[in-house]
């Protein structure tokens, strides 16, 4: 069964509305593991040795936390650079995540509108996520279609618990190889597929 691992950034956790469902919700889930990079180092100080290995053990790779910035909080940023090592992740001599997944899965205190060319933010989240996307196709591995709340600022709890759900669907049918590149390949954002996918 493939084993997705969840690295998770959120500088201010203690006043997260969002995230503090849907990280409830995966930390419960068979053949998913959560590393909170913010908690394991606080200083920022990463252990690359331990994060290579964690990222060898398993086969899915989600980026989760807010969007900050049009990008992710600053260890996000500091995880890749120091543990996509040259010749580690990419380059001459390896290839070591060849044929993995990764996958970004954020929040946004905006709308789908404003992402849009009429809306506040002018172009699509997609096009802000192009680094992501790019570096997991440098590493050879594969990109999958982004789990994306929009419009955070205005969300009832409830609309957040439905997120919630999908997103540890989403997770669960990842872990146990009911959801597969058929399935989501040519989505915009993988919460298409909803609450309750492929079970
Ligand atoms: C420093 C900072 C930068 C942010 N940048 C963006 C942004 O670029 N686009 C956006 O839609 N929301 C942005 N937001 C809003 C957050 O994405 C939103 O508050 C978060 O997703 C809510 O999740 P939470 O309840 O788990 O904290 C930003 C918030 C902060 C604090």
């Amino acid at each position: 069964m493939p084993k997705v691992l969840v690295q998770f950034a959120h500088p201010a956790f203690s006043r997260s509305r969002v995230h503090r469902v849907l990280l409830k919700n995966c930390k419960q889930l068979e053949g998913v593991t959560v590393n909170d990079l913010y908690e394991q180092y606080p200083d920022l100080y990463i252990d690359v040795k331990r994060e290579q290995e964690l990222l060898l053990s398993h086969d899915i790779l989600v980026l989760q936390h807010p969007f900050y910035w049009y990008s992710g909080p600053a260890i996000i940023k500091q995880w890749l650079d120091l543990v996509l090592e040259y010749n580690w992740a990419y380059g001459p001599k390896g290839y070591a995540l060849l044929g993995k997944k990764m996958i970004n899965a954020i929040t946004c205190g905006s709308g789908h509108h404003a992402y849009t060319s009429e809306g506040h933010h002018q172009f699509p989240v997609s096009q802000f996520l192009l680094p992501f996307r790019q570096t997991a196709l440098l590493c050879r591995m594969d990109y999958m279609p982004p789990f994306i709340v929009y419009g955070t600022h205005r969300m009832q709890q409830d609309a957040i618990e439905e997120e919630g759900l999908v997103y540890a669907d989403i997770l669960s049918g990842l872990a146990s190889g009911r959801i597969r590149p058929e399935h989501y390949g040519g989505l915009e954002i993988i919460n298409s597929l909803g609450h309750g996918a492929m079970s």
